[in-house]
């Protein structure tokens, strides 16, 4: 098979390297990717939201399969887009349509379902600018934090958390006039609710799933969560409350109403989905719907992850996902990850990286790096992600923070806490 994989990112360098060991695999192509994914396949600059750039390349090198890693060309249609396609539509695209990623890209789309198939969730409001007295009345029958959400994609930066009702009110009011463009048009007001996150993961078919290894990622730009939030500092895999009490609720409450509501509806969902959970004294709820996989759990997931996973892949392609096997790695893996000076507010690129061959026992997915006459240098405020097993989290813990101290440019941070509160 030729596989064209989309996205630039730590998810998409962990995705090509467990893509590489497939004994299917025949050429692998990634766009735009980044300095670690030119090492294992092609790196083509096509942005991931190119539609008409990728479909030349998709018949330029013969792809039989484009699989997606970001939600943003999902979100607007490209399987749709390839579906309609004369020259494309016998090449699958892995990834949900575009009504089906709307569980992803508009969080009312995906509240509504959530009360439709009676899946635990937080109390919500939706508002818009017509509807703004109901909001600030919904607000004030809340008690604070306030958790006020743009429907639309917003670059990760559109979900606020507010202690002050006041601030919340005038928050509100400015999501309403744009403050995150469109995406804010529609407002989602939700109840807080306090506890601990875990990401959990589903491949399906559409028909049937299989059950990806969890993880909890760490978003906060300081150690002991304090800070600004970031796309993700580290990840770690598996989680420790996600047992298998814990997990049956998640399949018993949340997995399979999911699926069945998916199918009641006939939306037709294939390729990989997040659930963003939150375990509230014992139960497990959802904080969100993702039409992909996390960005750095992969980076754990897929170290841990035995089975072929384009074997997995021409399972959701044939609809016999239910043969396949997943094989889960019992190690545990820790990923932390090297971000720029400043991250994540402003930062330098172009920072000259080196200390790669002092790298031994751990796996080193690169994120936001590129190459400059011939070096690998910083491009994003997350720049690379050190993966390691252990026999225990701490250990594997250790082992990612050792050879991150290896890795060397102008500015270089990362939290050396990944794990600290399991
Ligand atoms: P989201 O973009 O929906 O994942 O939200 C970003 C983060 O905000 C989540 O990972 C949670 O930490 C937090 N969050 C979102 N919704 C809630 C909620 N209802 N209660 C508490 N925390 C929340
Ligand atoms: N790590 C959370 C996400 O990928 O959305």
């Amino acid at each position: 098979m030729n596989i064209l994989l989309l996205g630039s990112g730590g998810r998409e360098h962990a995705l090509a390297w467990k893509i590489a060991q497939s004994s299917l695999l025949s050429k692998l192509f990634i766009t735009p990717g980044n300095a670690g994914t030119a090492t294992i396949g092609t790196n083509l600059s096509i942005s991931v939201n190119d539609f008409d750039g990728i479909k030349k390349a998709v018949l330029e090198y013969a792809i039989d399969v484009v699989i997606v890693g970001p939600e943003d060309p999902l979100v607007h249609g490209i399987v749709d887009f390839f579906e309609s396609d004369a020259l494309l539509n016998k090449i699958p695209v892995i990834g949900p349509n575009l009504i089906a990623a709307q569980m992803e890209g508009s969080k009312d789309f995906s509240k509504q379902f959530m009360m439709r198939h009676d899946i635990p969730t937080a109390r919500y409001k939706s508002v818009t600018s017509n509807t703004l007295s109901e909001g600030i009345a919904f607000l004030k029958a809340l008690k604070a934090p306030y958790v006020l959400k743009a429907d639309g994609l917003a670059s990760g930066k559109g979900v606020l958390i507010i202690n002050s009702l006041d601030e919340a009110i005038e928050e509100l009011k400015q999501m309403l006039e744009g403050k995150f463009g469109a995406a804010g048009n529609t407002v989602v007001i939700e109840e807080f609710l306090a506890g601990i996150e875990c990401s959990v993961f589903i491949i399906t078919d559409g028909e049937h799933y299989k059950l990806l290894p969890e993880a909890k990622d760490y978003k906060r730009i300081g150690e002991g969560d304090k800070g600004l939030n970031t796309g993700g500092m580290g990840a770690v895999s598996p989680v420790s409350f996600a047992d298998k009490v814990f997990m049956q609720k998640v399949i018993d409450r949340i997995i399979e109403p999911t699926m069945a509501g998916l199918k009641s509806e006939n939306i037709v969902y294939k390729g990989f989905l997040f659930f963003g959970l939150i375990k509230v004294e014992n139960e497990p709820y959802v904080i969100e719907y993702n039409a992909r996989m996390g960005d750095p759990e992969t980076e754990v997931v897929m170290l841990r992850l035995q089975s072929d996973l384009l074997e997995l892949i021409q399972g959701v392609i044939n609809g016999n996902l239910n043969e396949k096997e997943i094989i889960i790695d019992p190690r545990h893996a820790v990923t932390v990850m090297l971000v720029s000076g400043g991250y994540p507010e402003a930062y330098e690129k172009g920072k000259v990286i080196t200390g790669f061959d002092k790298i031994s026992g751990s796996y080193v997915f690169h994120a936001g790096t590129t190459f400059a006459n011939d070096k690998v240098v910083t491009n994003g405020g997350r720049v690379m992600a050190i993966s390691s097993y252990g026999t225990s989290k701490d250990e594997a813990c250790r082992q990612s923070l050792a050879n991150a101290e290896q890795i060397t440019f102008e500015g270089n941070y990362f939290r050396r806490d990944i794990g600290f509160d399991l």
